[in-house]
């Protein structure tokens, strides 16, 4: 099949979360998430669907192991939902909650599928999220000692651990927007919670690693886009070319560069902090901890951003075009389809930020799928686009960058947010009434396509 190379033990996995899989939102003495309390409260979810269930991976998370097994997985990315083994976020632990990841854990290690544990993928105690969640700035001691709680009972087998996924979507969507919970609608809130994911992160690889020792490597996630200029039909002025570069250049101070540089600089980007209305309060310290260094960056890829000028107030900021506008094709979440990207975003982070190791994290896409007469999905355009994007992730790896892996998201169809069930983004259709699994035909595709890769090794 395709002549892409990758490095020996180079990982193939699927990325999941738990909030979107498991359900059994409270059973086993799991206590409340913000997001359960988010689903339980009308109006707030799509169609009006909530996470209750999820698609049953509680208690079926034998049978997706073996799906996994079975496409020849040697990693997997999954989260642990802090609410099902510390209820309230602070003291003890739920054991019911922790002999769940525990089991799970091990039939991953027996099946060769190394586990990737992210710590926190949006949902947080609710007891945590009344206190202020993320504004508080207590929460970064409350989310180191859950990490430390977790690597004691799991660091013998997990070596691999993403302490927070996508911290702009949690700071933005939870607390500077309304559509995600605590949904505050709140700037200020958000960048302080912005910085306290950043503070939590550095604490929380502290704690991981004084716990279960420093081979454990420890990384947090985001989400990349490249930006690029719109360039319009005709050629632009000068003015507005120069408008434009700078549009581009804050849109990734704000997007990328606000994530990467205290991480991989210790420093908040200048130019963004003087052009923001608003900025988080950070003590003294906290951005030599920050800037500590990690073990490797997980990148989430879905779509570049093409941005132009916009004006504020006379002030000049960036505006995002969309792929109707550009004419170019998207998926049904309406984000375009644009493999090149990843291959950018890898390539400059190798340039700007020393070379770190790097795993593509999340990649994938939502689609109308629909079941054939066959009982079947043949769903050619996500192989094609998970075809274009692996080759990306090999041409970044040719070029020089440290790619270690890369996760498709998601295994399966699961509950997307606030969107609910409307969005299908997996390997594998799951039937929401019955919880079935079938396979689709890019789940089968991506077996061979790792198979075919083994064998070239
Ligand atoms: C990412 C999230 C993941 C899922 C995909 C579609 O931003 O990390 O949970 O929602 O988008």
């Amino acid at each position: 099949m395709e002549r892409m190379k990758f490095p020996e033990n180079f990982r193939w996995g699927t990325a999941t979360s738990a909030f979107q899989i498991e359900g059994a939102w409270n059973e086993d003495g799991k206590g409340e998430s913000n997001w359960d309390r988010w689903c339980h409260t009308p109006g707030k979810i799509k169609e009006g669907g909530a996470g209750d269930a999820a698609v049953d991976h509680y208690h079926r998370w034998r049978e997706d192991v073996d799906l996994m097994k079975t496409m020849g997985l040697n990693a997997y990315r999954f989260s642990i939902a802090w609410s099902r083994v510390q209820p309230s976020g602070r003291g003890d632990l739920n054991p019911k909650g922790v002999e769940f990841y525990g089991r799970l854990i091990d039939a991953l290690c027996e099946a060769g599928i190394e586990p990737y544990v992210t710590l926190c993928h949006y949902d947080i105690p609710q007891a945590l999220e009344e206190r202020g969640g993320w504004i508080n700035r207590n929460i970064a001691d409350r989310f180191a000692d859950y990490a430390r709680l977790m690597a004691r009972g799991f660091g013998d087998r997990v070596t691999h651990w993403m302490t927070i996924n996508e911290p702009i979507c949690i700071a933005e969507g939870h607390y500077a927007n309304t559509g995600e919970p605590p949904g505050l609608g709140d700037p200020q809130a958000g960048i302080q919670a912005a910085h306290h994911l950043l503070l939590a992160h550095a604490r929380a690889m502290q704690a991981i690693k004084a716990e279960a020792g420093y081979r454990q490597k420890v990384g947090i996630v985001v989400n990349l886009y490249p930006i690029q200029p719109f360039a319009g039909k005709a050629p632009l002025d000068p003015k507005v070319a120069q408008d434009t570069a700078a549009a581009v250049r804050l849109a990734d101070g704000y997007l990328n560069r606000w994530w990467l540089d205290p991480i991989y600089l210790g420093t908040y980007p200048q130019d963004v902090w003087a052009h923001r209305d608003y900025l988080p309060e950070v003590d003294e310290a906290d951005m030599d901890l920050i800037g500590g260094g990690q073990d490797f960056l997980g990148v989430n890829y879905y779509h570049r951003l093409v941005v132009r000028p916009a004006y504020v107030k006379g002030r000049l900021t960036f505006e995002v075009v969309s792929p109707q506008e550009l004419g170019t094709p998207s998926t049904q979440m309406g984000w375009e389809i644009y493999p090149e990207g990843l291959r950018e975003i890898l390539s400059r982070l190798a340039a700007d930020y020393s070379s770190p190791e790097i795993y593509v994290s999340e990649n994938g896409l939502s689609w109308d799928d629909k079941l054939a007469a066959d009982g079947m999905i043949h769903d050619d355009y996500r192989i094609d686009f998970l075809r274009r994007h692996i080759e990306m992730v090999s041409r970044a790896i040719a070029g020089g960058v440290n790619v270690q892996g890369y996760f498709v998201w998601t295994l399966m169809d699961n509950f997307e947010w606030e969107l609910g069930w409307t969005q299908h983004f997996g390997l594998v259709h799951v039937d929401i009434q019955t919880m079935k699994r079938t396979v689709k035909d890019s789940g089968r595709w991506y077996q061979d396509f790792i198979a075919a890769q083994r064998g070239r090794q």
